[in-house]
Order: C-alpha cells, then structure tokens, then sequence
C-alpha cells in the first residue's frame, strides 16, 4: 500500500516538471535569442555585446526594442541586419571596427530614438544614412576618423536632441547642415582640429544662434591659424572675420559658391590640415594683414620718435644760439657802442665757432 502512495507524488512531480519546461519552451520560442546573446523579453532587449561577434546576428527577433552589439569586433553592416527590426528603439554599436555604413542600413528602423556608433572608424557619412528616422533624439558619433559632413545629413532629424560629433577629425562644419535641427538642446563637438577661418564663420553664427535659444555646446577650440590655437570661436571677436566679407566682394561670383571652392579643404584623406596649393592666398589673407599691420606700427613708432627726438635737438639748439646771440650783442653794445661792421663780424664769427 505504502508505494503506490509514494509513486503518486513522484509521477505528479514529473508530470508538472515537464509541463512546466514545456511552456518554457514556449514562451522562449515566442522571443527567440541568438546563442550568443542574453535576452529579457518583458523588456525586448537582446544583449550581444563583448562576444567578439565581427557580424550582427541575423535571428534576432523582430520585435526587439533595445539591441546592445558594443565591445565587438563588427566591422560591416552589409545585407541589411536590421531590415525587419522596427520596433527598435535603442541601437548601441559602440566600441567596433566600423568604417563604412551602408546608405540605407537604418532605413526602415522608423521607431528608432537613439543610434550610438561611438568609438568606431568610420571615415564618412553617406547623405541619406539618418533620412528616415522621425523618431530620432539621440545620435552619438564620437571617436570616429569624420572629416565632412555632407550637407543634408541631418534634413529629416527634427526630432534630435543630443548629438556628438566630439573627437572627429573635423576642421569647418557648414551652416546650413545644422539648420534643420530644430529640437537639438545638446552638441558636443571637442576634441577636432578645428579650423577658424572663413569656411567656420557661418557655422560660429549658428552656434551663437543655438547658444542664444538655450542650446547647450561643450567647445569649440581652434587648431588652426596659429594665432587662434586654443581659442574657443565663440570668444573670437566676430571682426576677426570681417575680412571673409572682403574676400566675399573681390570675388564676384558671391558666398553661393563658396561651399564648392577649393578651399573647402574637406578631403577625407588628411588627418593633419595641409594647404591647398589651389588657393594659398585665402589661407594666409588675414595672418599676412595682421603681419602688415604691426609692421605699419612699428615704422609710424620709429619715425615718429627720430622726429621728435630732431625738434627736441632743433628747439634745444635754437634756445642756445639766441641766448648767445643776445648776451654778445648786450657785451657788444656796452665795451664798444662806436665799432665798425666788420670787426663785429669776426668777433661773432669766433663765438660761433667756440658754441660749434
Ligand atoms: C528584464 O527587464 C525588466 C524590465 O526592464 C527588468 O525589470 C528585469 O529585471 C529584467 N530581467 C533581467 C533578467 O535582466
Ligand atoms: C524580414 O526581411 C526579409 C527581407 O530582408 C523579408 O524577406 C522577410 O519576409 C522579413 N521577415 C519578416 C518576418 O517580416
Ligand atoms: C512603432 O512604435 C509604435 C508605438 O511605440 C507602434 O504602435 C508601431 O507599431 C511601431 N512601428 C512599427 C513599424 O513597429
Ligand atoms: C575603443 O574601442 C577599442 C576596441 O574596440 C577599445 O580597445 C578602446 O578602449 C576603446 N576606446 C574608448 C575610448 O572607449
Ligand atoms: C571666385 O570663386 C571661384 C570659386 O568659388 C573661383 O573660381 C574664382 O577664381 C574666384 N574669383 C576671384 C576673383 O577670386
């Protein structure tokens, strides 16, 4: 009697194991996790990072939220990983070997808010990578090798709010790229060899114009003219960059042009900022006037201290000679009122002599 009773709670105890992996079974089936990631599927998150993945899993679920792939060594986003994610919010391919993103890699990621491709290698940007996402609001693309931005990147982020461009190997930035930022609050932008010449004049305007609504940059200091280095361009007087305006009138074809001239020295391949062969005029315009203009100082200084030094001497001189004149000719009129002219003549001719 006593084992069939014992039987009974055992067989239960089967019974319900089994039903119990079963359903887990089932409920992992529902949010299916590659083998080298940890998956929570009350918050859609699926966590590849630091796998030494050097490619993006391909059976990630499509209704994943968050997907972490930083600290890899993923190096291409080709054939389109992310093509059927969209409920992605949260993207982090931070701390990888990326050099390239296809144009359309993000393409369908509509409910994307935050993209983070810090610390990658990327050298460029294509125009239509960020079109696309009306949710975006956080953008990091830190330590990368950027060295442009093509205008129109940013034409449909409305929506953003925070990006960094900080340690890039960016020299000027144009206007009208960041226009389109409405909503933006924070830039960062450090940590670039920042060239404060005519080409970043417009883009300093802007960033008065965002400092002025509230935004909020972390600096901006120049590499390049030497006199400038260190500088933050927020603090360069704005008459520092008058002469622009100048060059803008001797050349007829007008600022429209401007972005295309070869002095954009935007060219992917130099990591250290190198004259242009085509323009070195526009390079060196304002260093050659500051140049002039303390070598005008310094001549008007000199001459005008020899002339002053010679009206000293001259009016010095004159004083003497009349004060000498007119003691010899009291002693003249006193010893000897009667003498003729030409022995006056002689007497004051010794005593200039002896003044000489
Ligand atoms: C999964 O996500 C939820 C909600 O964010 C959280 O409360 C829970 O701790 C997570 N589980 C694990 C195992 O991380
Ligand atoms: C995922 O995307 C591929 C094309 O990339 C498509 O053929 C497939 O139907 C999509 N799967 C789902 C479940 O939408
Ligand atoms: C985007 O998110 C919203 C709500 O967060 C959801 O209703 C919508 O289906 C999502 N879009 C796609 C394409 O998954
Ligand atoms: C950048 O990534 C490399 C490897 O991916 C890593 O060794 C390095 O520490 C990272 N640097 C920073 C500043 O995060
Ligand atoms: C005006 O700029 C264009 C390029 O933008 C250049 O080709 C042309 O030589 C410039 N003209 C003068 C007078 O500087």
């Amino acid at each position: 009697m006593r084992e069939p009773r014992r039987r009974f709670p055992c067989r239960w105890a089967l019974t319900s194991f089994l039903v119990c992996s079963l359903s887990l079974c089932v409920a992992s089936s529902l949010f299916s996790c590659p083998p080298s990631c940890t998956c929570n599927s009350s918050s859609m998150e699926v966590d590849c990072s630091g796998q030494g993945l050097t490619s993006v899993p391909t059976d990630i679920h499509q209704d994943t939220r968050i997907l972490l792939l930083l600290n890899n060594r993923i190096s291409s986003l080709s054939g389109g990983p992310f093509s059927n994610l969209t409920s992605l919010h949260r993207l982090d391919l931070s701390n990888n070997f990326l050099d390239q993103l296809p144009p359309q890699v993000f393409g369908e990621l509509v409910n994307l808010t935050e993209i983070r491709l810090r610390n990658n290698s990327i050298r460029s940007i294509e125009r239509d990578l960020l079109h696309g996402l009306p949710q975006l609001r956080r953008l990091d693309l830190s330590l990368n090798f950027l060295s442009m931005l093509p205008s129109g990147l940013f034409d449909d982020l409305s929506t953003l709010r925070w990006l960094s461009l900080r340690s890039n190997r960016l020299q000027s930035l144009e206007r009208m790229t960041f226009e389109p930022l409405s909503s933006l609050e924070n830039i960062q932008l450090g940590d670039n060899p920042w060239e404060c010449d005519c080409n970043l004049r417009d883009f300093k305007h802007w960033m008065e114009w965002f400092s002025y609504r509230g935004g909020k940059i972390d600096e901006l200091q120049c590499t390049l003219p030497k006199e400038l280095r260190g500088r933050d361009i927020r603090m360069v007087p704005v008459e520092m960059f008058s002469y622009c305006s100048q060059l803008e009138d001797e050349n007829s074809s007008g600022p429209a042009d401007r972005p295309a001239s070869p002095c954009t020295k935007t060219s992917p391949t130099h990591a250290e900022p190198e004259p242009s062969p085509d323009c070195p005029q526009r390079q060196r315009y304002r260093p050659a006037s500051v140049r002039r203009a303390i070598g005008t100082v310094i001549i008007a200084g000199v001459v005008c201290g020899v002339v002053c030094i010679m009206m000293v001497v001259a009016a010095a001189y004159g004083c003497i000679y009349a004060s000498l004149m007119a003691k010899y000719h009291r002693e003249l009129k006193k010893r000897q009122p009667l003498m003729g002219d030409a022995e006056g003549e002689q007497e004051e001719q010794r005593q200039i002599s002896s003044v000489a």
